[in-house]
């Protein structure tokens, strides 16, 4: 049996999206709505796995309607793709202890982001951070999506979740009762580094607000940011061999290419052999006419929040719509009377 496509991803509402997560993630995300049928989630469940958010009820619900007001800003239609944050919809926990007793301990202590969050005090972390991986396998099967867009670093957590359906369905005797989700890569080709470090990536977690351009920063700080990003003393390179150990030139024109929408070969013939100050000129333009209307639309979002909370309850009853006859289906083949 083939299984309908269907695309799910999700985003944790934990301090502040950036540039980053436009670039790789929510550009792709407004074109896959073309594509195919779309559920987008705020993983506000899998947000309480951090400091960020645990213990902090007001932060929490503060990220989580500033996550939804950016992913409707980027370009995600509501009326079209639901848009809910998952602790709306308890399919989601249910099915995630079903499959906390799918998953082996053994598939569960190779996963190396917990390895690398728990660090050296594993002891001292939730259970809840050990098993996001089981919570991130049932948010993509409660409704057999198919298609999971996500970063490089989710790559080990869709595995898990490939695995998890296949024991399911061989164990509860069903085959093909869940689909096999298969990753997207989004954002390969603009994987966007921090503008103080060309070697690491854009991340809401660095220090320095200078490393990152925020989806809530204005044009000023936009300029600002950018014309004080990190660069190296030699002009533009004229080929692309030229970005060799400069990962910095190479971040920025990255960028401009993703933000232009043109390919880098390009960019990097317009710009070359000029120095880096025009170049930021321009790059810190393009940037605020690219992301200026987003951010404005998310400032404008945000001071109706109430807006926001009808839109997530509107997305949820969509998206239970889908998810309560699959658990239904689940509840049954488990064995649990209904
Ligand atoms: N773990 C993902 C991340 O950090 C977020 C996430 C949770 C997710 N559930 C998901 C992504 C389901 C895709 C599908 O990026």
């Amino acid at each position: 049996m083939t299984h309908k496509p269907l695309v799910l991803s999700g985003m944790q509402p934990t301090n502040t999206l950036h540039l980053g997560n436009y670039l790789g993630a929510l550009k792709n995300w407004v074109r896959m709505q073309n594509e195919m049928p779309c559920l987008f989630c705020v993983v506000d469940m899998h947000a309480i796995t951090t400091d960020a958010a645990y213990g902090k009820p007001e932060e929490l619900t503060r990220a989580t309607r500033e996550v939804a007001a950016a992913y409707i800003a980027a370009g995600v239609d509501p009326a079209r793709t639901p848009v809910f944050n998952q602790g709306q919809v308890p399919e989601h926990a249910e099915l995630s202890w079903i499959f906390n007793c799918v998953a082996r301990l053994g598939w569960m202590d190779r996963m190396t982001q917990f390895k690398e969050k728990s660090g050296k005090h594993k002891e001292r972390s939730s259970v809840g951070l050990y098993t996001y991986p089981v919570l991130m396998a049932a948010d993509i099967l409660v409704y057999k999506a198919t298609h999971v867009p996500v970063g490089e670093d989710q790559k080990q957590h869709l595995e898990l979740s490939r695995d998890i359906a296949q024991k399911f369905n061989n164990d509860f005797g069903v085959p093909d009762f869940f689909p096999q989700p298969e990753p997207v890569i989004t954002g390969a080709a603009t994987r966007v580094m921090s503008l103080r470090d060309g070697t690491k990536k854009m991340s809401k977690s660095e220090e320095s607000d200078l490393s990152r351009i925020n989806l809530t920063d204005d044009a000023e700080a936009i300029a600002n940011k950018i014309r004080r990003a990190k660069t190296d003393p030699l002009p533009l390179p004229d080929s692309k061999d030229g970005l060799k150990d400069r990962p910095e030139a190479e971040n920025l024109l990255n960028i401009y290419a993703a933000l232009a929408d043109q390919d880098r070969d390009q960019v990097i013939a317009e710009f070359a052999g000029q120095q880096f100050s025009g170049f930021k000129q321009k790059l810190a333009d393009l940037t605020v006419a690219k992301i200026g209307p987003v951010t404005a639309e998310m400032r404008r979002l945000l001071a109706d929040p109430a807006e926001i909370d009808r839109t997530l309850k509107s997305g949820a009853a969509r998206a239970r719509a889908i998810a309560v006859p699959v658990m239904e289906e689940v509840r049954r083949r488990v064995g649990f009377i209904q």
